[in-house]
């Protein structure tokens, strides 16, 4: 059986975390590929609420081997603090894999990254303070620290103290803060090590070895298609890659082995942070929006951006990541709006563009384009099936599968797994 990977098609906080947990039912193996603890996935079973931010959200679905595949940065402390509240909930987290390969977070990645920020002040990206960039950046310029150096006291003292010789420089001389002491953190991240220990693998080897005998590997990606280094609206992006290509180096897993990608689109759009948002409502329908669907962050708390559908942004993840198909959430939140407006194009200095403009400038600038669909007022979380919905929530689905260039094959009909109206034989 081959590998599917699961991907955000808007700003991230899709309803992944619903998604995986869905189809943790059917596969084998659910591995993050990239991100950290950046990410804030929610999972709503039954009365329970589950909040994941590191591990994948298969780890909630006891047949699922859950797995950190080394394009991830791991926080160490908040790796094993999210698996003791898991086990204190009664969950077994014992199958977990985590690849030797990926990065660790240290203090002074989350130091970094909060001094930074500050510095940037009216130009900062609003980042999630979890020592995301600074951790891929180091992985990037050679001088990270893996997980797999944990069980090498000399080498991890080695590469701590290389590490901090630049950053203390850069944390006492440019931001007037306090010098790290290479000693403190060899000291904790030595105390991770036994915790660790048992869940360490070679996890592309453990992978291949999966889909040879015929298990389903589901590539579970972090943040969204806009929010990629790459792709994303540079540089208000996390500093990884959620697109589906980053399910590849991410996991160790060739393209070949991949026929099915899978992107979870909201049914309007949300974004946290800094950067450019066309369809971002400032007004009472934003603040509906926010109320209605709970728009708040799963990690910092923080209120989220709301706005519009933008079709431009659907059909962008569409093409970027190569989407077979689409699951689209949160359906019953446009519940109770007269009309629905939603962007299909974008006008750029007097001219209507169709397609994501690659010029940063341009997207600034993008003024949305709207086309009114009729809302509904009808109770919808209870429909089962696609004739369920109210003939002008169908219609809504069917508008944007047409603008979104793939087929949407689940929606979201409320946060619980069984609210999601399955068409295309989603599972
Ligand atoms: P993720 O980061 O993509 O996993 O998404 P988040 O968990 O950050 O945010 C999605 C939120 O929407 C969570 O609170 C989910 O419980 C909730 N959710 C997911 N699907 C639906 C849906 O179809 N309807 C409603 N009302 N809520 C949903
Ligand atoms: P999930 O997986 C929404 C945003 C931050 C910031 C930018 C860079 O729950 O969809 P970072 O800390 O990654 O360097 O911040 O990316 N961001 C997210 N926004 N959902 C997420 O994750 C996010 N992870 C990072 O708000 O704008
Ligand atoms: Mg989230």
């Amino acid at each position: 059986m081959p590998a599917l990977v699961l991907v955000g098609a808007q700003w991230g906080d899709e309803g992944k975390g619903k998604a995986t947990d869905l189809l943790g039912g059917s596969v084998d193996y659910v591995v993050r590929y990239q991100g950290g603890n950046n990410a804030g996935h929610t999972v709503v079973i039954g009365d329970q609420k589950y909040a994941l931010h590191l591990l994948p959200s298969g780890i909630l679905s006891p047949n699922v081997t859950p797995v950190i595949g080394n394009g991830v940065v791991i926080d160490p402390g908040v790796l094993l603090s999210e698996l003791d509240g898991l086990n204190q909930r009664g969950i077994d987290t014992s199958k977990l894999l985590i690849s030797g390969n990926a990065h660790l977070i240290t203090p002074y990645h989350r130091t970094l990254d909060k001094v930074t920020e500050r510095f940037l002040g009216k130009r900062r990206i609003g980042t999630t303070g979890r020592g995301i960039g600074p951790t891929y950046a180091d992985k990037i310029n050679r001088v990270g620290i893996r997980v797999q150096d944990l069980f090498d006291e000399s080498i991890l003292q080695q590469k701590i103290e290389a590490a901090l010789h630049d950053k203390n420089q850069i944390l006492v001389k440019l931001y007037n803060r306090r010098a790290i002491p290479a000693d403190l953190v060899l000291q904790e991240y030595l105390g991770y090590a036994d915790r660790i220990k048992p869940f360490l693998a070679d996890t592309t080897l453990v992978l291949d070895q999966a889909l040879k005998d015929n298990k389903v590997v589901l590539l579970e990606g972090g943040q969204g298609t806009l929010l990629d280094v790459d792709h994303g609206t540079y540089p208000f992006v996390t500093s990884s890659n959620p697109t589906s290509g980053g399910a590849c180096t991410g996991a160790g897993i060739g393209p070949t082995k991949i026929d099915r990608v899978i992107g979870i689109l909201k049914a309007y759009t949300t974004r946290v942070g800094s950067g450019p948002f066309p369809t971002e409502l400032l007004d009472a329908d934003g603040e509906a929006l926010r109320r209605i669907g709970g728009e708040r962050g799963v990690t910092t708390g923080r209120d989220r951006r709301c706005g519009w559908f933008d079709a431009v942004i659907a059909r962008y993840a569409t093409r970027v990541n190569g989407l077979t198909d689409f699951f689209l959430t949160k359906l019953d939140v446009l519940t109770g709006w007269e009309q629905i407006p939603v962007c299909v194009a974008y006008e750029i200095d007097g001219r209507r563009v169709e397609e994501l403009p690659y010029n940063q400038s341009d997207f600034h600038h993008a003024k949305p384009i709207y086309e009114t669909l009729p809302g509904w007022n009808e109770d919808i979380s209870k429909a089962k099936t696609f004739t369920d919905l109210p003939k002008n929530a169908q219609a809504y689905v069917k508008a944007l599968e047409e603008m979104s260039g793939a087929p949407i094959s689940a929606i979201g009909v409320g946060p619980g797994r069984d609210e999601t109206i399955q068409i295309n034989s989603f599972i």
